[in-house]
Parts: C-alpha cells; structure tokens; sequence
C-alpha cells in the first residue's frame, strides 16, 4: 500500500509516523510519500521519520520529494495536511478578528474566513493533479477548515473525505472514564466540521446502551474543565459540545482573554521552532513529548482507521467524518457537508440516520452552513462582496459595520494569498 501524505513536512508529521508504526497491522505501508515544497523541512521531518521506522522495524519505504505528480503516482491515498501561509497567516486570522470584539480563531469565525479564502484554491488545484495522474485514489482531507474545503472538494466531484480528531479525541476520552476499550464507545455525533454536540455515548456501538446521562453525572466536571465550558452549561444541555463550541457559547470571554494573551500561532510557532532543532538530532528515533502539546492528538490513528476502511483492509466500520448530508439532517442542504458517524468501506462514506437534532443546535447549524456556502462562494470567485456576505452571515458576527471592516481587514492581510486582490 502507498499512501502520500502533502504537506509532508509539517513539524506534525512524526505523530502521523508514530500511529502508522503502532497500527501497521491496520494500514500495512509499504511506501510512504512525504510531498512538500519546503525542502529543508522536509529533509529534517523526513529524517526522524526514517529512524523512527528503523527504530521500530517497520520496512515501508519513506520517499520524500517536492514533485507532486510523482508523490501521487500510484498512491493509494492521499492525505491532505497543508497551511497556506503557515502559522504566519495563522497569527493575523487569530488577531485583526478582535478589533471588532470578534473571536480570532483559525477555523472559526472571520479568521476561519480567511484560512478558507486563502485555501481552497491551492487544495482544488492539488486534488486536480491527483486526479489527473490518479483517479482512483481516496483524498482524506485534514487541512482546515475542513468542512468547506470537503465541500469545495466533493462540489468538483472528487473523491474526498474530510476528517478531524475531536470526535476520536471524545472517544478515547470517554473509554477511560468507563473503563472500556476505546472501541467499545460509539458516539452519537452530530454538527458541522468544529461545531458538533455528543448527544449520546453508546457502548458496544449504534444500538448500544447510551451512558452519557451517567458519563456526565460521574465525569461531569473533568468534562466541562478539559473543554472550559461551565459544568452548569453542559448539565443543562444535557450533550457534550466540542471545545469549539465555547467560541460561541462563551464569546466574550474568550475575546477578552484572547486579548490578553499570546495567540496560539505565537505558541505553535515557537514549538516549531524547537521541534525542528530536535528533528535535526540524529539520536532522535521517537516521536517527542512535546508534540502532545499540539491540538491533534490521536490524529494518526483517525487517518489509519479511515484509511484502512476506504482501502479495503479492516478499520471500524462505524467512523466519524465529513461528507455529504444527502438528506441525513433533513433541515440541511443535500449537498452541505456534515460532520456524523458514517458506514465507512471501499465505496465510500454512507451517514447513519440520526435522532432529529434539538432545535437548539439545529438552528446554529443551519445558519452555519448558509455561511459555509457562501464562504465557498468567496473563496471560489472572489470579490469583496462575496466576502462581506459570507462575514455578515456568520452568527459571530451579524452586524453591517463588522462585517464592512472585517472584509477590508480580511483582504489587506490575504491580499498575496488572493489571486483576485
Ligand atoms: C485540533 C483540531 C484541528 C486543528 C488543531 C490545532 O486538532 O481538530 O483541526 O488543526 O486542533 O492544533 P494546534 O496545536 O495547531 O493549535
Ligand atoms: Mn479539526
């Protein structure tokens, strides 16, 4: 099996390593393409990933290369893990957002705007070269923000999944709160790319007995401190939110902090910075302690189960991703991209039915994904309106005068990441 991996060279690669050595049962590798234009840190990524197949005895092949076309050749996956404009770009979407009071997030709100403008056009022109060398191979998209570049992917019918580690994050959690194995726990989950609710935890998977009324009583307060949302909220809802979700149900708060403290691409970069010098140590053979301080944990182990499902070769075959609604929340457009468990195999991606969605979230979600539409919109054909309607959609942001400044500011810091600015 062979499988590319673009945006090869992020300092996040050797967790990607580390699952592909621990599960090589599941996704057995015999080639492995790190493909990415920045040749230095590719050499020095590529390096510990080689000694850490060495150290572990695992005979893949790793090939790194900057040549797209041959990284792709023969693939039988392709795995999406790229940041236009890097953490750099990460910085501004994290901080112009706040001069009007907005959360300044890299997925979320105006500066998930932003990443998605400046990324969508380099992920269609990649998922184009694919399939021109390959057709048949499965795109598993992890680039942000994953909900409209798989929309963006699947719209220019490409055969494309969008993943994120928050739901498996959920699930190792839960499993050892409850003493079980983690594949025991299978989550009801439902929403959009970075704006899901666990409505139900089910032990032994879809019809199992759901214990998340008990989950919350026993583990409640570890709960809500791990996603810093108050206890009292979650007992209320009675489901668990993603962390994603404080953005919107403690906005203000977090834009005070957020104007108080270091932006998170600050913190990233200078672990970068540090990961690259221990990269370039010859005695490193392991995946460092200081990669678990990175948001992705149990990243590599989501991308070999899907890998290994759409492949052929086992992984569950319950998973959570992002795919096409196709009527699953029947409140939702056909083709909007949800994030849900789905029946995942060589066919594809098929969503289980779901419970009807409280209104509650479904209100959230709809107007989410009318911005995520025109979002894509923006980031497909451009122009100030189009970012202006896709920012006054937004339910961060609403207001006329917002969205008038944030669109200037939106485009002043992209202007050399937009072709049509
Ligand atoms: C989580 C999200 C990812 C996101 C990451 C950011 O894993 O699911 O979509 O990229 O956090 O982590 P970072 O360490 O870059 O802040
Ligand atoms: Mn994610």
């Amino acid at each position: 099996m062979k499988l590319t991996v673009v945006g090869g060279g992020s300092t996040y690669t050797p967790e990607l390593i580390d699952g592909f050595t621990r599960l090589r049962d599941t996704l057995p590798l015999e080639e492995l393409v790190l493909v990415d234009p920045a040749a230095d840190r590719l050499e020095l990524v590529g390096g510990l990933a080689r000694r850490i197949f060495t150290r572990q005895a695992h005979n893949g092949r790793i090939v790194t290369t900057s040549d797209l076309d041959r990284a792709v050749d023969g693939a039988d996956a392709v795995l999406l893990q790229l940041r236009v404009g890097g953490q750099a770009a990460r910085e501004q979407d994290e901080t112009w957002p706040l001069t009007c009071g907005c959360v300044g997030q890299e997925t979320t709100g105006a500066g998930g705007l932003a990443k998605a403008l400046r990324t969508v056009p380099v992920v269609l022109d990649i998922a184009d070269r694919v399939r021109r060398t390959n057709p048949d191979a499965w795109i598993i998209d992890f680039t942000n923000p994953v909900g409209i570049v798989t929309r963006a992917l699947l719209r220019a019918g490409h055969k494309a999944v969008g993943l994120c580690n928050v739901a498996i994050g959920f699930q190792r959690k839960f499993a050892t709160m409850l003493g079980v194995a983690p594949a025991e726990v299978h989550l009801d989950h439902v929403g959009l790319n970075h704006l899901t609710w666990e409505t139900g935890v089910r032990l032994g998977g879809p019809e199992g007995e759901d214990v998340l009324p008990e989950l919350l009583t026993d583990h409640g307060d570890t709960i809500a401190d791990d996603l810093r949302l108050p206890r009292p909220l979650l007992d209320r809802l009675g489901v668990v939110p993603s962390y994603y979700l404080r953005y919107y149900y403690t906005h203000d708060e977090v834009v005070e902090e957020m104007r108080t403290k270091p932006s998170r691409a600050a913190e990233v970069a200078a672990m970068e910075r540090e990961l690259l010098k221990m990269y370039g140590d010859p005695a490193l053979d392991e995946k460092p302690a200081l990669l678990t301080k990175r948001g992705g944990a149990h990243y590599s182990e989501a991308a070999v189960d899907l890998a290994a499902a759409l492949l052929g070769g086992g992984g569950s075959p319950y998973q959570v991703v992002n795919t096409c609604n196709k009527g699953t929340l029947p409140f939702l457009p056909d083709d909007a991209v949800i994030e849900v468990q789905a029946a995942v195999g060589p066919k594809g991606t098929t969503p289980l039915p779901t419970t009807p969605v409280d209104p509650l979230y479904a209100g959230l979600l709809a107007n989410v994904t009318a911005y995520e539409d025109l979002a894509l919109d923006a980031a497909l054909r451009g122009g100030r309106d189009r970012v202006f309607r896709a920012l006054l959609s937004h339910p961060l942001i609403g207001q006329y005068a917002y969205a008038e400044t944030l669109t200037d500011q939106l485009i002043a810091h992209n202007r050399e990441h937009l072709a049509w600015a």
